[in-house]
């Protein structure tokens, strides 16, 4: 009797410890049941996507805020991958991410391989150098090394001035890198989207900055998906009513600190 009690009851934990099992893989991206997204991004975009290294090595931002708060009104969650910003949309379509937000432009070339949400907040394009390398108009840079975000749209628009004032480009994979190399000396100036800009020049004493003139949707930021993904519109439709309802200009103070 004892024998049989004791075998029923190891079967009994042993189909409880499988349901566990099968229940956690079930919330994981990527099961046919998903409930998790996972939101690919470049976590090296004060205030966009960071991390804040004294406090935690969570990843956090207007975009993150954003992310989660669409995802949760569709009934997701979200996990947030850091990648480069150079392979955020190889991510998306190879499957590696459900969508990307990255503080990235909408631009036709992207359009061919990813689709868009509507343009969440717009930007300019700054010039940051060094104070002492007196860089005030495009002409400054002439005979200068100017570095970029590898794959950005900025580094479109270094190859743009490079028609008319002659600068060597440089690429690096993450804008940390370009702050660096400029207070090493081994770049003058980089070009890098005006919010983000701010964020070191304030920090950082010895930079400054200028804006170069540019329609802010130019380099405005919105939603990327796997072409052809559901949840394009979805998403679209909740960034409109968060867009009317205030929620969004919410966030735009929390992360900004003001209106756009
Ligand atoms: N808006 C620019 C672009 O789409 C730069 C975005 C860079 N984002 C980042 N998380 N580093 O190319």
């Amino acid at each position: 009797m004892k024998k049989v009690l004791i075998l029923l009851l190891t079967m009994v934990m042993a189909v409880g410890l499988a349901a566990c099992g099968t229940s956690d893989k079930e919330n994981k991206a990527g099961s046919s049941d998903k409930k998790v997204l996972v939101m690919g991004t470049s976590a090296d975009y004060a205030p966009f996507e960071y991390v804040e290294t004294e406090k935690s090595d969570e990843i956090i931002g207007f975009d993150v805020d954003l992310g989660k708060a669409i995802a949760s009104k569709l009934g997701y969650k979200v996990e947030v991958k850091d990648m480069d910003f150079n392979g955020l949309v190889q991510a998306l379509k190879s499957g590696q991410a459900d969508f990307v937000m990255a503080g990235m432009t909408p631009t036709p070339k992207r359009k061919k391989n990813v689709d868009f949400s509507d343009i969440y907040y717009t930007a300019k394009h700054m010039i940051v150098s060094k104070k002492e390398s007196n860089i005030k108009s495009l002409e400054d840079l002439k005979g200068k090394t100017v570095g970029v975000q590898l794959g950005s749209i900025q580094e479109e628009k270094a190859k743009e001035i490079a028609k008319q004032v002659d600068i060597k480009i440089e690429d690096r994979n993450r804008i940390p890198d370009l702050i660096q190399e400029m207070k090493s000396g081994r770049f003058d100036a980089a070009i890098i989207e005006d919010t983000v800009a701010k964020g070191y020049i304030n920090k950082e004493k010895d930079l400054t900055d200028f804006t170069i003139s540019d329609k802010p949707e130019d380099a405005g930021s919105a939603i990327a998906f796997p072409k052809n993904s559901e949840l394009t519109k979805k998403f679209n439709e909740e960034l409109k009513k968060m867009k009317e309802n205030g929620e969004l200009d919410k966030l735009v103070v929390k992360w900004f600190g003001g209106e756009q």
